[in-house]
């Protein structure tokens, strides 16, 4: 079997860790933007290239005689990748163009919602004119959030009391993302705990993975820029210590509901991850967007857990058997941080060589936007590499992955809190405030 994955980050390479170990011995085909060494390692052929260019791309599957493609990142599904390769009779884990919207338009999503009555849904408009903004602004008040309706590298969206200070910073964004030629979508700003709850979808079915939670700002305490993710941890009984049942019994079923709603809209099936970022709120879960992939750290975590023969379960996301297959994921918690190169997410630097070989247990390092130039490994400008901790127990995984990450040398940071007893403690703390209890 002759797989095609795209991408060439860590949860590229995790997938490619994955797809490695299926029992089916399945050759990889792997076409990314840098050439991650970890990818080329396991890959019969790596190609580099801009993973947006479709032409290339499917003429380099058809070469290959690929049986079945994974797409990593969320840029080729925008770009129609997905509706590509099927023309050409290659299934694909990614969904189409137009189902991809659940990712790439935030007003699709949340109309989407409405129209088919899903819980979740914070108030909101979508605009493309400053004509009503103002009006929607006042009734919502200090709580809100203004989002560009488009893909922009999790850029694109500024929440009061962060990025915005007044009703006035909110319209001038608000009018730059007009000039611009942009929609953009006005919300209420929510309060809680966010968390990531991932499903694989046949179109009708799904089988769920463990929530993850994400740290998206660059340093310790939460402070600093938004970023891709620092890391993200996950626990042994597949819940977050801060959520209840019913709380994931609400994530789960939105995510149900989303995938019933995509195929009435369109008429056609979801096959891929659907990636549900929700927070718990005093006033149950919501959902603050979508993915229509892996999440990136999230991928690594649920990855390492995975028992289930992975090519089993892309098979059955294709062949619409999702249901029928018991997906199974270790009872273990893993703590996932990030190393990412000095000055980023603004600045980076960028070629500086670094040094991983006193990394001990390597299976779960991950590499991420890195180059090799005659042996040396040199950082590509993005997320550097990434370690997973797995244990039983959260602060093991947690001792694990800072042991790890540490001695990567090279211009590089990472999050020291990620997943330590204090932070997550403070996390329980302000749901139960929130409860009232
Ligand atoms: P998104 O790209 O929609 O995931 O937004 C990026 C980040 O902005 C999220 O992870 C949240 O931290 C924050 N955010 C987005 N929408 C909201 C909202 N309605 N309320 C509070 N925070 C939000
Ligand atoms: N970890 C956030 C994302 O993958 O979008």
């Amino acid at each position: 079997m002759n797989i095609l994955l795209i991408g060439s980050g860590a949860r590229e390479h995790a997938i490619a860790r994955a797809l490695h170990s299926s029992p089916q011995k399945p050759q990889l085909f792997c076409f990314g933007s840098n050439r991650n060494p970890g990818l080329i390692e396991l890959s019969r052929v790596f190609t580099s290239g801009s993973v947006t260019d479709v032409e290339t791309i499917t003429a380099f599957a058809t070469s290959h005689s690929i049986d079945l493609a994974i797409i990593g990142p969320e840029a080729p599904l925008a770009a129609g990748l997905a509706d590509a390769l099927i023309a050409r009779g290659i299934p694909c884990v990614g969904p189409k163009q137009k189902l991809a919207q659940i990712e790439t338009s935030k007003g699709f999503t949340r109309q989407l919602l409405v129209k088919y009555s899903i819980p979740g849904c914070p108030k909101f408009e979508v605009y493309d004119s400053l004509e009503g903004a103002a009006g929607f602004l006042a009734e919502l008040g200090e709580n809100f959030v203004v989002k560009y309706d488009g893909l922009m590298g999790g850029k694109g969206v500024k929440v009061a009391g962060d990025h915005l200070h007044s009703h006035e910073e909110a319209l001038n964004y608000c009018r730059e993302l007009v000039e611009s030629g942009g929609r953009f979508v006005i919300e209420e700003k929510l309060i809680g705990q966010e968390f990531s709850l991932m499903s694989f979808s046949d179109g009708e079915n799904l089988a769920h993975m463990p929530p993850v939670q994400d740290h998206k700002r660059a340093f310790v305490g939460d402070t600093g820029p938004n970023t891709g993710g620092m890391g993200s941890y996950s626990d042994a009984d597949h819940s977050l210590p801060f959520l209840t049942e019913d709380d994931l019994r609400q994530a789960r079923s939105i995510n149900e509901a989303t995938i019933d709603a995509l195929r009435a809209e369109f008429g056609e099936k979801y096959i891929g991850i659907l990636y549900g970022g929700f927070i718990a709120t005093g006033d149950g879960v919501k959902l603050i967007e979508y993915n229509a992939r892996f999440g990136d750290p999230e991928g690594m975590n649920v990855l390492a857990l995975l028992e289930s023969d992975f090519v089993e379960i892309c098979n059955a996301m294709i062949d619409g058997t999702i249901g029928r297959l018991k997906v199974r994921f270790a009872h273990l918690a893993t703590v996932c941080k990030y190393a990412v190169p000095e000055g980023y997410p603004g600045a980076p630097v960028k070629g500086q060589p670094i040094d991983i070989s006193e990394v001990s247990h390597k299976e779960q390092l991950y590499l991420a936007s890195v180059d090799a130039k005659n042996g040396q490994l040199l950082e590509a400008g993005s997320r550097t590499a990434a370690y997973v901790g797995v244990a039983a127990t959260l602060p093991e995984a947690e001792a694990k992955a800072e042991a790890e990450i540490r001695k990567i040398k090279g211009p590089l940071f990472h999050r020291e809190d990620i997943g330590t007893a204090d932070l997550i403690r403070k996390r329980v703390e302000q749901m139960k405030l929130l409860r009232g209890k």
